[in-house]
């Protein structure tokens, strides 16, 4: 064990996410959710991520605190879907501050937080991340994620002019 996971798993405490919480949480997402992380837009934090969820699923909202210090946060919530009998848990955002990382406090975030997910019936848990995010990817390994499925994103530029294509004459 290296010294900084042994600094943060001694006094690492995960409990619920609280009001009092939600500045602290939003700035740490700002740190590690830089406009280079979220490059696509389909996925943007802002502070209606956390209200949204918080007003959802608090119970599936947690943060990691040592010392009165907000260190990571995970944010979750279920799904159903019509055509399956399972619920799904979306871990949706999950984040430890930069200097913090690699110390053992996102692992602790998620058991946590997927233990209540198995507690709310949950039989599958999903995430997302992008494709070229390899830690992240390292790390849901780490935690037993695999099955990886690639997904397309596409965009149209409505400001460009586009030049109207004329029928080739034969
Ligand atoms: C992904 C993230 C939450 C992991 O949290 P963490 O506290 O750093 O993770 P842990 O210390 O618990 O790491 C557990 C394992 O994950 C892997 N891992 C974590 N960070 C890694 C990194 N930077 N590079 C490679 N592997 C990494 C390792 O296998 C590690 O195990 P090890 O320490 O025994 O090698 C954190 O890096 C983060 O906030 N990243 C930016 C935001 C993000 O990408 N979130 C995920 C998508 S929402």
């Amino acid at each position: 064990m290296t010294d900084r996971q042994a600094d943060a798993e001694e006094t690492l405490r995960i409990r619920e996410m609280t009001i009092d919480d939600f500045s602290e949480v939003f700035h740490i997402g700002e740190e590690v959710f830089t406009a280079e992380y979220s490059q696509s837009l389909y996925r943007t934090w802002d502070e209606y991520e956390i209200t949204t969820l918080f007003n959802s699923d608090n119970e599936l909202c947690l943060v990691a605190e040592a010392g009165g210090k907000i260190l990571g946060f995970s944010l979750g919530t279920t799904v159903t879907k019509h055509n399956s009998p399972w619920k799904y848990g979306y871990l949706v955002w999950l984040g430890v501050r930069s200097n913090i990382q690699q110390g053992g406090v996102g692992s602790g975030l998620f058991k946590e937080i997927k233990r209540r997910m198995k507690e709310q019936g949950v039989r599958m848990i999903m995430i997302d991340t992008a494709a070229d995010n390899e830690p992240a990817i390292r790390f849901f390994k780490k935690q037993g994620f695999g099955d990886i499925q690639e997904h397309v994103y596409m965009s149209l530029n409505l400001t460009r002019k586009t030049k109207k294509k004329h029928p080739k004459k034969s």
